[in-house]
């Protein structure tokens, strides 16, 4: 071996995904390795070894370079991007600082957020003010796709509060793709609070797999032709303020009619491809209002407390919300981008390493 090659040999790496370009998923993404020396914690960093990452809607949207997953920035020539906008995994290493605060340990299990994407990676480096303890009871899957779910639910939440022109019992609000992972949370944090719920599903197997797997509000599939009397009905004399939305398209037009004058689409997804007809709007007084996880960091640090100890103590007692389709080696990661965006998916599709 000449030293050359012994010199390489020594060279530590780890996996990572990444792509040089937007495009589909399946064909810009490869799996390569890295040096390790590019995931080596600086003094306030902590060096964490990724055991799950989720596939996210929008990491595939970002991928993808389609607008409804954010902004796409350019991927600068030899720098390719590594995606995953959130993680767990073990501490392995902290930076000197960072060991000094005492705050997290070596062998401590955390998740946390990546900022503009880096989860999956075997090992990803962390600014520790970022990490989040994970507690015993909660198992990694539930782990990794805790954090920007249940800040979106919050978010969601929390404009549909402010949308209401008095906010007090009884709230009966309408939520589309009801059996998506954000929308579960908002189903079983809504419940929580005395909320009325009426969930809309495509299909009535849907609907037969949401009421079993998360029972106690009304499951409407939107298939069948009578869905819109069916919601009629749910109704009631009540009056609706407010609709959680993450379908968007033609969607909202099916739905304005049930919305009281004034009233507010809080919207957080467009998981339909059309375009919404919004020409009632304005004589009707209502609003659409788009909601983006990321203004959670807006809520003072005592509601970001307040809504964290909540978030952990339904995934405590109640695991089965934060629901998993299926876990991948990131190895097999076509494998699992294919089941993360076919249909009937009921929860997340994770990576594991
Ligand atoms: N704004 C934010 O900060 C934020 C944060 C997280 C997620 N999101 C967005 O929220 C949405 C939901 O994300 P998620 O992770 O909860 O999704 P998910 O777990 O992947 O679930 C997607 C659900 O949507 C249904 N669905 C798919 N296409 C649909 C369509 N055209 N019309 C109606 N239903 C459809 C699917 O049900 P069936 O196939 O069984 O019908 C499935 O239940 C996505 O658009 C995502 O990008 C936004």
């Amino acid at each position: 071996m000449s030293s050359d090659q012994k010199e390489a040999a020594s060279v530590r790496v780890f996996n990572a995904i990444e792509h040089a370009e937007y495009g589909n998923p399946t064909s810009v993404l490869r799996l390569v390795e890295r040096p390790m020396s590019e995931v080596e914690p600086g003094p306030h960093d902590a060096l964490v070894r990724v055991s799950k990452r989720p596939i996210h809607p929008g990491d595939l949207l970002m991928i993808a370079g389609d607008k409804r997953g954010g902004r796409a920035t350019p991927i600068p020539a030899g720098a390719p991007r590594t995606p995953g906008f959130e993680g767990v995994g073990v501490i392995e290493k902290l930076g000197s600082n960072a060991a000094h605060q005492g705050q997290f340990a070596v062998g401590q299990r955390v998740m946390f957020l990546s900022g503009t994407g880096r989860t999956w990676a075997t090992y990803s480096k962390v600014p520790v003010a970022t990490l989040v303890a994970v507690p015993d009871e909660v198992s990694d899957a539930v782990a990794a796709q805790f954090l920007i779910n249940t800040m979106t639910a919050q978010v969601v939440l929390h404009a549909g509060h402010n949308a209401l022109p008095v906010p007090e019992l009884p709230v009966t609000v309408i939520q589309t793709a009801a059996g998506s992972s954000v929308m579960r949370i908002v189903t079983a944090f809504g419940q929580k609070i005395g909320l009325t719920m009426i969930r809309l599903v495509r299909t009535k197997e849907g609907a037969a797999l949401l009421e079993a797997s998360l029972p106690g509000a009304p499951v409407i599939a939107t298939e069948t032709s009578e869905w819109k009397e069916q919601v009629r009905s749910a109704i009631g004399s009540s009056p609706v303020h407010v609709i959680f939305d993450a379908v968007g398209g033609a969607m909202v037009d099916d739905l304005v009619s049930f919305l009281s004058d004034g009233g507010t689409f809080v919207n957080f997804g467009w998981l339909s491809k059309g375009a919404s007809d919004l020409s009632e709007f304005a004589p009707r007084g209502l609003a659409f209002k788009g909601v983006v996880f990321t203004k959670w960091m807006n809520f003072s640090l005592e509601e970001q407390k307040q809504h964290r100890d909540t978030a952990i103590q339904l995934a405590k007692e109640a695991p089965h919300v934060f629901a998993i389709a299926g876990e991948y080696p990131l190895a097999d990661f076509r494998k699992a981008i294919d089941h993360a965006s076919g249909p009937r998916k009921s929860g997340m599709v994770l990576l594991t390493s």
